[in-house]
């Protein structure tokens, strides 16, 4: 039986080399998104989320001081149990301590039906951001 899916949360200096390995695989190689646009000097003023099985790491994401989810990442051969899920659900959590009363995201439109699963409902046009389609969705918060 494989190991327990663990959440860490953390700071950049802390999460951020594990956090970095994934996103490189998953935006950079995988969807090959521009270096420039991955790296766009936020991480060290968010929280950042690791999902491990085990020891090793799954996935990823963030979540910036202004209430917005990003770069939700996993590994390809670990989609589709359920790591997706706990990483949004560790962020949303998250944002509810901190005070914030809805999470926002910029959606790739294939991942639309996951963040709805959640919650999140899309607004707005679709537009392109490192020639990916996306589209805005938000969640309100209570409590
Ligand atoms: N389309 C439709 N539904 C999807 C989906 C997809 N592409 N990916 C996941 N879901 C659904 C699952 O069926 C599941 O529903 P259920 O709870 O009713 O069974 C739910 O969403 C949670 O799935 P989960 O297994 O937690 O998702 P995951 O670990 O595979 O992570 C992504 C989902 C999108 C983060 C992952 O596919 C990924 O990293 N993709 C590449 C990077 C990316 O596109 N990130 C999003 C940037 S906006």
């Amino acid at each position: 039986m494989s190991p327990a899916l663990t959440l860490q949360e953390g700071d950049w200096a802390s999460l951020g080399e594990a956090a970095g390995a994934i996103r490189r695989c998953v935006f950079i190689v995988e969807q090959q998104v521009p270096q420039e646009e991955e790296w766009d000097g936020l991480d060290p003023h968010c929280r950042h989320f690791l999902a491990y099985r085990g020891r090793q790491a799954l996935g990823t994401a963030r979540l910036l001081p202004d209430g917005h989810i990003g770069r939700v990442a996993v590994l390809a051969k670990a989609r589709g149990q359920g790591v997706g899920r706990d990483l949004m659900e560790a962020a949303i959590a998250c944002a509810q301590r901190h005070g914030h009363r809805r999470v926002v995201l910029s959606a790739q439109t294939h991942a639309l039906a996951f963040y709805e699963s959640l919650g999140f409902v899309s607004q707005g046009e679709e537009f392109l951001d490192a020639g990916i389609p996306h589209l805005e969705m938000v969640r309100p918060l209570t409590g």
